[in-house]
């Protein structure tokens, strides 16, 4: 079968006002990535040949992630919101240059998966000129109810419009419709607002077509899909649904989350086979583990390589531009921030090592600080194989340790240490015989005096 050109037309323009920020709701985030880049990803899994995005004026940030992610889209302006219907003709330019199938989606609509979209456009290959993704809702409040007629779709009535016997229908209407008509602009044209909102409903497409005796079809999909956030409550909800799925997708890939539960993923997390993760890790965006790495329990992970056969945390914190080899070791409270661990390198406890290089096989030793930072710029710590780094030990950049050299604990290093020398920082160690005794008979009398 020859595919139609697609076109996805995503309405956007929604204000969220239930939302009570000052960010867009579509920029509002869920597994890390926001509500509009997982709605237009899908665009891209559908492999649309074309994309409309509808606005409302005054969203810039919205326009610009939009045209970021999909360069190719045309962004379109609602100067008004009057409806779903009339923020569909927001999009008529767009809609009078195709000819092929028309997705609407919503853009806070964002667990939805392309393989629902797919069973929904195969319903308009099968002769329906409208379809419609619905299904059945445990507490249907709120939505616009399926009117269905011989497995036909009838009408969709908006709850404020519904009879109390349409009331009891629990077959609800998702917001994603697509389209297979001639003259889908006309139709919308024809769309009233002689309803309890005064709004131009594009649900009102379905009884229009019907009555044009166009076929009326509804495709059903689980609820979990279809949820659109309004508020805080429902962005959380939807976190919860996607972090289930994120969850089930990597153990069903090979690794073992001994509490899936308390282990959150972004949308882009990579995780190799028989790895194992404890309780309490957060992945944030750009994280890739390969095999067999161990990461145990309450480790931050963030735009972080994790190497083959490493063991990370427990409470280690993985900043942007962390790159860690095989095998390397990364213990408590350990931060590393834009620094590559080569093979096999080891920092086990109680270290800041950020903007720098640790070459293979090398030691950190505990209590061991790159000091980046100078107040206005960063300087990078560089540090060969083999080396050994003594506990307590500050390196300050711009600094160079050389293969195989040795620092002494506790010292403060600022020049560049050659291959294979010790370097020690620290004064000389005095002792005296004999005086902790002397010191505590002496303060024992003191006591005694004072009584
Ligand atoms: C809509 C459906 C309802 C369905 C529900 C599912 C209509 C008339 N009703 O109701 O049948 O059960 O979704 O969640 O379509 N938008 C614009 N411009 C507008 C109005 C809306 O761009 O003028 C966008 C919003 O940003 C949102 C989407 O369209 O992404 C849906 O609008 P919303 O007002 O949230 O519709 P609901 O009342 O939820
Ligand atoms: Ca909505």
């Amino acid at each position: 079968m020859t595919r139609r050109p697609l076109l996805i037309v995503v309405l956007a323009a929604g204000q969220g006002t239930r939302m009570k920020s000052a960010l867009p709701k579509v920029l509002h985030k869920i597994g890390g990535r926001t509500m509009l880049a997982h709605v237009l990803g899908l665009t891209q899994e559908l492999a649309a040949d074309a994309l409309a995005v509808v606005i409302a004026p005054g969203m810039e940030s919205v326009r610009a992630a939009a045209l970021e992610q999909v360069p190719s889209a045309r962004v379109c302006v609602q100067s008004e919101q009057k409806g779903t219907a009339d923020a569909l003709l927001a999009a008529r330019e767009a809609l009078a240059r195709h000819s092929g199938d028309v997705l609407v989606l919503y853009a806070d609509t964002p667990l939805l998966t392309a393989q629902t979209l797919k069973r929904l456009l195969a319903a308009l290959d099968e002769g329906a000129g409208v379809a419609v993704l619905g299904f059945e809702a445990a507490d249907a409040t709120g939505y616009g109810r399926l009117l269905t007629q011989n497995g036909w779709l009838a009408a969709i009535r908006e709850e404020k419009d519904t009879s109390e016997s349409e009331r009891a229908i629990r077959l609800c209407n998702s917001g994603v419709m697509a389209f297979r008509l001639d003259d889908l602009l006309g139709l919308l044209a024809r769309i009233g607002n002689a309803n309890a909102k005064g709004e131009h409903y594009l649900t009102n497409a379905v009884e229009i077509a019907r009555a044009d005796g166009v076929r009326t079809a509804v495709v059903i999909g689980t609820e979990d899909e279809v949820l659109g956030v309004n508020s805080r409550d429902q962005l959380a909800i939807a976190e919860a649904i996607f972090q289930k799925r994120a969850r089930l997708k990597v153990m069903r890939e090979g690794a073992t989350l001994i509490a899936p539960e308390t282990v959150w993923l972004s949308y882009d997390t990579q995780i190799g086979r028989d790895v194992v993760i404890e309780p309490n890790v957060f992945f944030g965006p750009g994280v890739t583990v390969e095999d067999e790495v161990e990461i145990r329990a309450n480790c931050h992970i963030e735009r972080a390589h994790i190497g083959r056969g490493a063991r990370v945390g427990p409470f280690a914190r993985l900043r942007p531009g962390a790159d860690l080899g095989a095998q390397v070791h990364v213990g408590n409270f350990v931060e590393v921030k834009n620094a590559t661990l080569a093979k096999g390198a080891k920092a086990n406890h109680l270290s800041y090592l950020g903007d720098g290089e640790v070459g293979a096989g090398a030691n950190i030793g505990a209590g061991t600080i790159f000091c980046n930072y100078d107040g206005f710029q960063k300087h990078r710590t560089e540090i060969g194989a083999g080396v050994f780094v003594g506990s307590n030990t500050s390196l300050v950049a711009p600094v160079k340790i050389g293969a195989g050299a040795y620092i002494g604990s506790g010292s403060v290093i600022t020049k560049d240490v050659a291959a294979d020398a010790l370097a020690l920082e620290r004064s000389a160690q005095e002792e005296r015989p004999g005086w902790a005794a002397k010191f505590r008979a002496m303060m024992g009398r003191r006591k005694a005096k004072a009584g």
